[in-house]
């Protein structure tokens, strides 16, 4: 079985159930709110860079950088993905560039290099090789440039039954999608867990040098099973906002749900 078609299906599959729901509020985005989240956020600063969106999907976390003031191309595997990403960027008059490319292609594909690289949430569990994502990152950064990353911990999976430590051989499973408004049907997915380290050491590999690595234990996506929410007023760059972590407990003990890394092109 070919991982790329499989889950390019299953992606394209998923984008207009995902349009349509809560979970990506795009009435909401279209209205001015942003889709992005209080770890990226507190982070980064994107005024005038120019940012290179990795595994972008329908495009609105892409697009809210862009309105703080990045320059941004998105890309993603999924052809009804970039699709509605290209229609969001008309109906919300953001300048964006969206491009159709599995990532291991977009040295080919993404002419330009970027100031930052960025990928969040639920993206590197479908790619089977580290190494190769790290190298394509360091391609597209210039000398300088930082990536900066913001996952779901692989501690967590465990609970789920899945490995922490990378396996040649993918999950494949049959998945209904994580969205409020997902039908009984189902899609099938290959993915791979990558242990942290497993992530630490293919950026090092790839010549980036990492500034730092944070451990959350929340999620700010209400996409487990098991979740107790809270709303906690957060600081970010440009308001205090009252925002929802989801946490989980096992023994009494709350799970890491996230991890950030930030990390630098050396010059
Ligand atoms: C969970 S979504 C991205 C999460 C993003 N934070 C969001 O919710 O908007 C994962 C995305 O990765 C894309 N994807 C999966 N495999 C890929 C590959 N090999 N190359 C590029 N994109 C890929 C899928 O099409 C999907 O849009």
């Amino acid at each position: 079985m070919d991982y790329l078609s499989v889950n390019q299906q299953g992606w394209d599959r998923r984008v207009q159930t995902h349009v349509t729901s809560d979970f990506y509020d795009v009435a909401g985005f279209l209205k001015g709110n942003s889709s992005l989240q209080e770890i990226e956020l507190a982070h980064l600063n994107v005024v005038g860079k120019s940012l290179l969106h990795l595994q972008c999907h329908f495009g609105l976390d892409t697009l809210s950088w862009a309105r703080l003031g990045a320059d941004v191309t998105g890309v993603d595997l999924s052809p009804a993905a970039i699709t509605q990403a290209r229609k969001l960027a008309d109906q919300a008059d953001l300048k964006a560039e969206f491009i159709c490319s599995d990532i291991y292609s977009v040295p080919e594909t993404v002419k330009a290099e970027f100031e930052l690289v960025f990928t969040s949430y639920g993206a590197i569990v479908w790619l089977p090789d580290l190494d190769k994502w790290a190298q394509v990152i360091a391609n597209k950064l210039v000398a300088g440039g930082q990536f900066y990353m913001v996952e779901f911990h692989p501690a967590q999976a465990i609970f789920e039954g899945y490995s922490y430590f990378h396996q040649d051989a993918p999950d494949v499973e049959d998945e209904v999608t994580y969205t409020e408004n997902a039908s009984d049907d189902t899609n099938t997915f290959m993915s791979w867990s990558h242990s942290l380290s497993d992530v630490i050491n293919a950026l090092i590999k790839a010549g980036l040098e990492i500034n730092s690595f944070d451990e959350f234990a929340f999620s700010p996506y209400n996409c487990f099973e098991g979740l107790t929410e809270e709303t906690v007023a957060v600081e970010l760059p440009l308001a205090t906002e009252q925002r929802k972590r989801y946490f989980i407990e096992q023994k009494g003990q709350r799970l890491p749900l996230t991890y950030a890394i930030s990390a630098t092109k050396k010059a």
